[in-house]
C-alpha cells in the first residue's frame, strides 16, 4: 500500500514536470528572444522563463489557454536579432517589433506561424531577403517591413495581404502584379531598387456624347479617350519620378 501511494506521488510529480516544460514551451521561445536582444531599458526584465507561462508578461498576450496571440513591444529600444524559436509561437496572431533597432535577418521560420495576421518589423535595421515561407501565412493580412536594409525580391507568393509597405529598402527586381499586389499604390515600394510593373489599361471611358456637336461626336469620343489615356498613363511616371 505504501507502495503504492509512493509510485502515484511519482507519476503525479512526473506529470506535473511534462506539464510544466510542455506549459513553457513559448515561454522557452520568448526568452530566446530576449536573450538575443539588447534592453537597454530593462522593459523585458519580467520576462522570467521559471513562470509556469508567459501570459503575465510585458506586452504579451495570451489566448484562454495561455497561448501566446501577441508579442507587442514596438518602440522599446531593442537592438539585436530575431530568433527561429518564435516559429513555434503557432497561436500568434500579432508580432509587432517596430521602431526598434533589430539587426540580422527574418527568420524564415516565422512562415510557420500559421495564425499570423500581422507581421510589423518597420523602422528598424534588418537585413536579408523578405522570407518566400510568409506566403504560407493564409491569415497574414498586414505586412509592414518599410525603413530596414531588406534585399532581394518581393516574394510571389504573398497575395492574400491587403496592407503592404515594403518603401525604404534595398529591394530588386520586379514588383508582383498578381493576387492583392494590383490593389497596392507605389508609395507602398517606394525607394528601393524595384522595377514597376506595366500598368493595367484603364477601362475604357464612356463616351460622351452630349458635349459634342452630332456630326463630330465620334472624333471628339476619340480625343476624349486619348486626351483621359494620355492622363491616366501619365500619371504613374510622374508618381514615380
Ligand atoms: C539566441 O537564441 C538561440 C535560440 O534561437 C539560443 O540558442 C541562444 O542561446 C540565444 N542567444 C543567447 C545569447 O542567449
Ligand atoms: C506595452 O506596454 C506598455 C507599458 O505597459 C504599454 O503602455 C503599451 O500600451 C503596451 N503596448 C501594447 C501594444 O500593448
Ligand atoms: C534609446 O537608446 C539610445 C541609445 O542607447 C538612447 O540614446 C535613447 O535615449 C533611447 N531612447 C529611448 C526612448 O529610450
Ligand atoms: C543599435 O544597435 C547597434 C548594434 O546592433 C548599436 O551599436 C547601436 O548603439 C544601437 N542604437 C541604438 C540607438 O540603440
Ligand atoms: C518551420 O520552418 C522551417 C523553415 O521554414 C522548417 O524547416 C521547419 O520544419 C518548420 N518547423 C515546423 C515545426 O513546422
Ligand atoms: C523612412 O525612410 C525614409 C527614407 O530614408 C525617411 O524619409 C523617413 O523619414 C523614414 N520614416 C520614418 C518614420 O523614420
Ligand atoms: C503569381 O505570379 C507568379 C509568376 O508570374 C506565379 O509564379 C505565381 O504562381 C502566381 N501566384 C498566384 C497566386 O497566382
Amino acid at each position: 500500500m505504501e507502495r503504492l501511494i509512493s509510485v502515484c506521488l511519482w507519476l503525479i510529480l512526473a506529470l506535473h514536470l511534462v506539464l510544466r516544460v510542455a506549459g513553457n514551451a513559448e515561454g522557452d521561445a520568448l526568452n530566446a528572444l530576449k536573450n538575443n536582444l539588447t534592453d537597454p531599458n530593462n522593459l523585458l526584465q519580467d520576462w522570467d522563463p521559471t513562470d509556469t507561462n508567459p501570459c503575465q508578461w510585458y506586452n504579451i498576450t495570451c489566448n484562454s489557454e495561455n497561448s501566446v496571440t501577441r508579442i507587442d513591444p514596438g518602440n522599446a529600444n531593442l537592438s539585436g536579432k530575431l530568433v527561429p524559436d518564435l516559429g513555434m509561437l503557432s497561436n500568434l496572431q500579432y508580432l509587432e517589433l517596430y521602431s526598434n533597432n533589430i539587426s540580422g535577418e527574418i527568420p524564415e521560420e516565422i512562415g510557420n506561424l500559421t495564425n499570423l495576421v500581422s507581421l510589423d518589423l518597420y523602422l528598424n535595421v534588418l537585413t536579408g531577403h523578405i522570407p518566400a515561407t510568409l506566403g504560407n501565412l493564409r491569415k497574414l493580412r498586414f505586412l509592414r517591413l518599410n525603413n530596414n536594409s531588406l534585399t532581394g525580391q518581393i516574394p510571389m507568393a504573398l497575395t492574400t495581404i491587403d496592407t503592404l509597405d515594403v518603401s525604404n529598402n534595398q529591394l530588386e527586381g520586379d514588383i508582383p502584379v498578381n493576387g492583392s499586389f494590383s490593389l497596392f499604390q507605389p508609395i507602398s515600394f517606394r525607394n528601393n531598387r524595384l522595377n514597376y510593373p506595366p500598368f493595367a489599361p484603364p477601362p475604357p471611358p464612356m463616351p460622351s456624347t452630349a458635349s459634342t456637336s452630332s456630326g463630330n461626336s465620334a472624333v471628339g469620343a476619340i480625343v476624349g479617350v486619348v486626351a483621359v489615356s494620355v492622363v491616366l498613363f501619365s500619371a504613374p511616371a510622374i508618381i514615380f519620378a
